[in-house]
């Protein structure tokens, strides 16, 4: 089959790096990157990192109000489409490159199949949400990476095309574990083992709601621990309009590499984040995980009490890092560590 992948953000590139090699084994695919992120660490750095082909097309379009992005993508995208008279078009989670790469598909009449079909917030004031939703009902292949995924596309009447085939982002987890023992980031940042908290923030909710951010902030000031803080380029600029908070016991750095990411996130004492890849990161690696949102998509990881919802309330979130210490014991869920060889032979 002749694949067109798009990627765009950067957890889309650490599900591609483990699928590649799948895919160009089975087919006759390239990589298209859209340039929704563009910052060497936001982006090239996972192409270095992870050994990753170099796009065969940059569509960079760049930073814009979502409408515009998606608009800029679709233009772009169905170009190449055009040229490279793709079979199927294969994109990867929510943002806004996998609904610009669905639908231009789709209006070429071209197949579309998506990775991390099935994910549901139910919030459809949730721009990820919308994405996934729109995404989800004009693929053909649904590769879904766990059993809810499934039920919630039966739920909305998709069963056609519906695949469980495991969650790439746990092949690249278990890929990379032979590797973090090089990573030096502990000594870098002169962190010690279980001594600090990490924190990623980057939803709409809580960067462009000033009242979120200030109350998790509030609380976060209150933490006796260091606070380190891979910052997301749209939370820092949000941090910049905020006045007010003295983060003394914050250590901000720019963002990390993916291996680097798991080392920090293994040697955390807990994890508070929005971010849908680190909470499953840190169901795998038993780091407990406060998460910063009403809601998740990951509801396995709420469900076996390694991961607990605080939203943006204060008082939760300075009561999740006193007192969340889970000891149950993780189930396999997502998988076996082959979902991408399965997804790049179901396309056959
Ligand atoms: C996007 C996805 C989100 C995903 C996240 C992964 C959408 C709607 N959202 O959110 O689902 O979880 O990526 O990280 O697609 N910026 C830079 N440099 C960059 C990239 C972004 O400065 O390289 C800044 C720009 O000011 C931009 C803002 O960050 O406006 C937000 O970037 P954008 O890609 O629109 O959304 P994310 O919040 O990254
Ligand atoms: N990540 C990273 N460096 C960072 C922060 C996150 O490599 O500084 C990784 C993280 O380990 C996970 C993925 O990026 O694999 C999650 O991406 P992100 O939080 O941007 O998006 P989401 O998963 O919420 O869509």
């Amino acid at each position: 089959m002749k694949i067109v992948t798009i990627v765009g953000a950067r957890p889309q590139f650490i599900k591609y790096a483990c699928i590649y090699n799948d895919l160009r084994k089975e087919h006759d695919e390239i990589l298209v990157h859209t340039g929704q992120h563009y910052d060497y660490e936001m982006s090239k750095i996972f192409f270095d990192e992870l050994d990753i082909p170099a796009p065969e097309y940059n569509l960079e379009v760049g930073s814009y109000t979502h409408g515009k992005q998606t608009a800029l993508m679709l233009e772009r995208i169905e170009k190449v489409l055009l040229k490279e008279k793709a079979d199927i078009v294969l994109v990867y989670g929510d943002t806004n490159s996998t609904l610009a790469g669905a639908l231009a598909a789709v209006k070429l009449s071209m197949l579309v199949a998506h990775i991390e079909a099935g994910l549901r917030s139910y919030r459809l004031d949730m721009p990820e949400e919308v994405n996934r939703v729109l995404t989800d009902r004009i693929s053909k292949f649904l590769f879904c990476p766990t059993k809810t995924a499934v039920k919630n596309l039966k739920n909305e009447g998709m069963v056609k095309g519906v695949y469980l085939v495991g969650d790439v982002m746990y092949d690249a987890f278990l890929d990379s574990q032979k590797l973090l023992s090089k990573r030096k980031i502990l000594s870098k940042l002169e962190l010690k083992p279980k001594g600090y908290l990490l924190l990623t923030i980057h939803r709409q909710e809580n960067t462009d709601n000033f009242k979120n951010l200030k109350s998790i902030l509030s609380a976060l000031i209150k933490a006796e621990e260091k606070i380190v803080f891979p910052s997301h380029p749209r939370t820092k600029k949000a941090l910049k309009k905020i006045e007010g908070f003295k983060l003394k016991n914050f250590l901000p750095i720019k963002p990390v590499s993916y291996l680097d990411m798991l080392v920090l996130e293994k040697n955390a004492r807990k994890i508070l984040t929005d971010s849908g890849g680190v909470q499953k990161e840190a169901y795998w690696l038993g780091t407990p995980c406060i998460t910063l949102r009403n809601e998740t998509e990951w509801v396995e990881t709420v469900e076996d009490k390694w991961n607990i919802l605080t939203g943006a309330k204060s008082d939760k979130i300075i009561n999740a890092i006193k007192n969340f210490n889970p000891s149950e014991k993780q189930r396999k869920i997502f998988g076996n560590g082959k979902a991408s060889l399965k997804i790049a032979r179901l396309m056959r």
